[in-house]
């Protein structure tokens, strides 16, 4: 089992895979054996990430996930270059903190565009080509412990990702009547780039320390491979009954009270 292939053939389309989340799960798609398309606006690191995995399994396509046109051509790259699509991670999102007070609506605009508009596209254009190909393909949508507790970042945040576990509901509806599942990840905290500039830390290590600190679960640190993991999950063929599924990955934190003793 653990030697198995567990994407064997498949070919996927990661947006926001030039660093921390979605770059795992590249990495991990490939090990297992999926051709993989980064979709990203930074272009070097993207081209660094495909260099690093080896040009015959990866390829890196510049897309802003939030302009149909680019959504749409990247996902028409991966048929193009792979003959076919079966797994989308809708994986790229943008956060802030700002206090309700203080709102800034350009900055909540930017949220919303990023993480929803763009979830909505992903989705969109990558059930398109599956169902037009007959593909039972999967799509899953990276959320966060803020689609179900709000806590650590700003309303716009909390607000969008909620928005995405309804894409995820709604799409999973319609899209199961052509064998298309549709399923979101949310995890707790990880020290990506994106987390590290949120709270404007650039030490990776205390801030890792201090969001395990807050978890409940001991003993371990939530990483970008543990995320990785879960997608794999839902992008195989060993999650093929699973669909309309918000999967936290979250030590439990999100079930549970915080008391203390
Ligand atoms: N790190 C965490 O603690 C955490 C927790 C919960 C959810 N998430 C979610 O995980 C996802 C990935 O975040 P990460 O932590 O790996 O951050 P990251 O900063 O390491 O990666 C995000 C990537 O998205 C790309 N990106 C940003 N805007 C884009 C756009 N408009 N079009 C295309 N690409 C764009 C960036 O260039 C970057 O490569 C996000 O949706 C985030 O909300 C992260």
């Amino acid at each position: 089992m653990a030697n198995k292939l567990r994407l064997e053939g498949k070919v996927a389309v990661i947006t926001g895979a030039a660093s921390g989340i979605g770059e795992a799960t590249a990495r991990l798609f490939v090990e297992h054996g999926a051709r993989v398309v980064i979709a990203d606006i930074q272009d070097e690191l993207g081209l660094q990430v495909v260099a690093s995995i080896g040009t015959d399994k990866a390829s890196y396509r510049h897309c802003d996930v939030t302009d149909e046109k680019q959504v749409e051509e990247t996902v028409a790259y991966a048929v193009e270059k792979y003959g076919t699509l079966d797994i989308m991670f809708s994986n790229v999102g943008t956060l802030n903190f700002c206090s309700v007070l203080d709102m800034d609506m350009t900055a909540f605009d930017k949220t919303m565009a990023v993480n929803v508009r763009g979830t909505a596209l992903a989705v969109k254009h990558a059930a398109r080509v599956m169902v037009a190909k007959q593909v039972r393909g999967s799509i899953i949508c990276n959320a966060s412990i803020e689609s179900i507790l709000a806590g650590a970042a700003s309303l716009a945040y909390v607000a969008s990702k909620h928005a995405v576990v309804g894409i995820v509901k709604a799409a999973a509806r319609e899209l199961g009547l052509h064998g298309v599942r549709v399923n979101g990840v949310s995890p707790y905290g990880i020290a990506t780039p994106l987390v590290c500039k949120a709270y404007g830390c650039d030490d990776a290590a205390s801030l890792e320390a201090g969001i395990s600190g807050n978890g409940h679960l001991k003993g371990v640190t939530l990483s970008t491979e543990h995320i990785a993991q879960a997608a794999l999950f839902l992008a195989s063929d060993e999650s093929a009954y699973i669909s309309g599924h918000n999967l936290a990955v979250d030590g439990g934190l999100s079930s549970m009270l915080k008391l203390n003793y």
